[in-house]
């Protein structure tokens, strides 16, 4: 199976998705090492899997470079011999930086809460909410140097009913989210890798 690395900074439903995803016998897909940027509550759906974790806070970091380059040492310690396959951004809430970037060339993709180019960044259930919209949903994209730029995977539509709240509204996208992600996962897992160029 296809190895890959997951991010999160947060309680980890979309990892926990994918470790029960990965668990099924015919899965395209292992888990071999999950990374937060701080004590996510997330990392004990790692730790109850025996999924091996590691925490590179940006506090720890005298440059935003340093931990960038930090995290992509912590990135190719956890999965060992090869570079990870895939790399998942699941609710990690920063951005990578350019060691990371260029360590793993397209194959870096995240999940975000909001139909994309609509409402990126860190607030995308908030901001489509105060905009008023009437459909929002989640997009995962592969992820470049810009904030939620990079190139359209998946996406799937969630309506806005009367009376949502920020946390009504972003539950019931996670639950889309979570089987889209684990979707996309499943399909490039079993795509073969690009080459380096
Ligand atoms: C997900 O909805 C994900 O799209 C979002 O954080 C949530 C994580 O939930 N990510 C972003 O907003 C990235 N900008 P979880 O911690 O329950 O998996």
């Amino acid at each position: 199976p296809a190895r890959i690395i997951v991010l999160i900074s947060g309680t980890g439903s979309t990892l926990a998705a994918l470790i029960r995803a990965a668990q099924a016998p015919d899965s395209a897909f292992e888990i071999v090492g999950v990374l937060a940027d701080g004590d996510a509550p997330g990392l004990a759906h790692a730790r109850q899997a025996a999924i091996p974790t590691a925490v590179v806070p940006l506090r720890d970091h005298p440059t935003r470079a340093d931990w960038d380059r930090a995290l992509a040492a912590a990135i190719a310690e956890l999965s060992g011999r090869a570079l990870p396959d895939l790399v998942v951004l699941a609710g990690f809430m920063k951005l990578v930086g350019p060691a990371v970037l260029s360590a793993h060339p397209g194959r870096i993709i995240n999940t975000h809460p909001a139909l994309l180019p609509s409402f990126p960044g860190a607030h995308g259930v908030r901001d489509a909410l105060a905009h008023g919209v009437k459909i929002t949903g989640a997009t995962v994209i592969e992820v470049d140097a810009g904030i939620d730029t990079g190139r359209i995977l998946a996406q799937r539509a969630v309506e806005v009913h009367e009376g949502d709240t920020e946390e009504t509204l972003h539950e019931r996208i996670k639950v889309v989210e979570r089987e889209m992600l684990v979707d996309v996962v499943s399909s490039l897992a079993a795509a073969p890798a690009p080459q380096p160029a």
